[in-house]
């Protein structure tokens, strides 16, 4: 008989996770602890904006017409407890406020909610990022607290998916990763992934230790990768060099490789910040602290290119210290494009920087203003760039949006005050910019 799946936590994640299943033919219940998610999710809609994920969803969700009906919504244990074969935890593990450890309230209280439910054989995959050692204790508590003790299992099945893409990132993973011990979790996992691993997907059976480590190992890479092109892009700014032909030189040797090398802001999002901090706490509660400390400085170099970006703008606008009476038009507000998320956003921190230090900011993105405005009320908001612009000394461009390569130079330089853009995403072509008249500056790039 197919297998039967439940998804506990429907963020992100666990939304994406819950109708990949579904297109991959199982029946899926997904719970969350928030009853309005459920009410919103079970009409079909998404609580976020992932291009492709709400048409995934409608494709599957019982009741919608025309749907497979194979994907439901509850927020009773109860019933995840009787559904399900396998249990995927997809809750988020955000930092812990005042510290660099990440928060495991909500991956305890999911285990701790879920395991006195399991009266049957059943299989529990962990996908949150976890500090390494999470696993151990968890299949423990797992084992005491489920009426049928042994006969649950543990499993640690990080998950690797991008915003903007994670619809094609869970259907089609690059690989995936399986930390057990255990030969009949190995079987249960291989076949709910037999599709992706038929067309290819590597599969990949570690220990507990290494499934949870090659999660914070490949975002600590990624981090690192973007912080090592942002100090190219400091040093060749004081040596007149040009990072972006340099990270296209660079990245023609496969070792290295083009990807993650664009030189701005830096990086933001739920995951990359926090996952390096995470990673460094844990090393340390380990007694391997030093072998982490580099990561100190790729936050550093980070962190920095947010304040560069303010003081770019400050000297853009007449040097002096402050920037009183001067209006700064920020495009973009969420920390990458296709996604509305501004946690931790590199664009939303320099506005706020901005206006916090005086400027009158009129901040606009695609599908983040919402978000924007909840975290940020009192920045000015405006309902298109062209709006956002006008009357505006300096153009700030802090998200590389599609639709901000797609302006057009002429029409926005009939509405500023000065025709004066800082690139901080290297996003733009500064031909076309200059040949408009602007004066065009980007990070790490000689100004002309
Ligand atoms: C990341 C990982 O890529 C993903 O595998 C993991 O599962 C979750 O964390 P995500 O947070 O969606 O995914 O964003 P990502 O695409 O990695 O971008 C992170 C940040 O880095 C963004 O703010 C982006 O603007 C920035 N970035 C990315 C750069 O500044 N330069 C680059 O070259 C690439």
């Amino acid at each position: 008989m197919a297998l039967k799946i439940t998804v506990i936590g429907t963020g992100y994640l666990g939304a994406t996770h819950a109708a990949a299943m579904a297109e991959l033919g199982f029946e899926v219940l997904g719970l969350d602890v928030v009853p309005e998610k459920i009410e919103m999710l079970s009409a079909g809609r998404v609580p976020m904006y992932e291009p492709g994920l709400e048409d995934l969803l409608r494709k599957h969700v019982a009741g919608i017409e025309g749907s497979s009906g194979r994907l439901r919504f509850t927020t009773s244990w109860e019933e995840i407890g009787a559904f399900g074969d396998v249990h995927f935890v997809c809750v988020n593990t955000p930092q812990k406020h005042g510290e660099y450890a990440c928060d495991m309230s909500y991956v305890e209280s999911a285990f701790d909610s879920l395991a006195p439910q399991l009266g049957r054989a059943a299989l529990v995959v962990g996908k949150s990022t976890v500090p390494v050692g999470s696993a151990e204790r968890l299949a423990r508590r797992l084992t005491e607290l489920a009426p049928a003790g042994g006969e649950v299992e543990l499993a640690w099945n990080p998950e690797f998916l991008r915003e903007g893409f994670a619809v094609q990132d869970t259907l089609h993973p690059d690989r995936i990763v399986v930390g057990t011990g255990s030969e009949r979790a190995e079987k249960v996992l291989r076949e709910v992934y037999a599709t992706p691993v038929g067309e290819g997907s590597p599969f990949i059976v570690t220990d507990f230790p290494t499934a949870e480590l090659v999660k914070t190992a490949a975002n600590s890479f990624l981090a690192t990768k973007i912080s090592f092109i942002n100090a190219m892009a400091e040093v060749c700014e004081a040596a007149g060099g040009d990072v972006v032909k340099l990270a296209e030189a660079i990245g023609y040797d496969e070792r290295i490789g083009r990807k993650f090398l664009r030189a701005g802001i830096g990086f933001g999002g739920g995951c990359l910040p926090k996952d390096i901090r995470a990673f460094m706490a844990r090393a340390g509660e380990l007694g391997a602290d030093q072998a982490l400390t580099f990561l100190r400085e790729v936050d550093s170099i980070n962190m920095r290119r947010r304040g560069h970006m303010v003081e770019l703008a400050r000297e853009a606008v007449g040097g002096d210290s402050s920037f009183l009476g001067k209006r700064v038009a920020v495009l973009g507000a969420t920390f990458k494009p296709d996604s509305d998320d501004v946690r931790d956003s590199p664009a939303l921190n320099v506005a706020g920087q901005i206006h916090l230090q005086g400027g009158q900011v009129t901040v606009y993105d695609p599908k983040g203003m919402d978000n924007a405005r909840r975290l940020f009320p009192t920045l000015g908001y405006a309902g298109s760039a062209l709006e956002a612009v006008r009357g505006a000394d300096v153009v700030l461009h802090l998200t590389e949006w599609r639709e901000f390569r797609e302006l057009d130079p002429e029409e926005l330089g009939g509405a500023v005050t000065r025709r004066l853009i800082l690139d901080g995403r290297n996003a733009l072509d500064p031909a076309v910019w200059r040949g408009a008249g602007w004066t065009y500056r980007a990070m790490g790039r000689p100004r002309a």
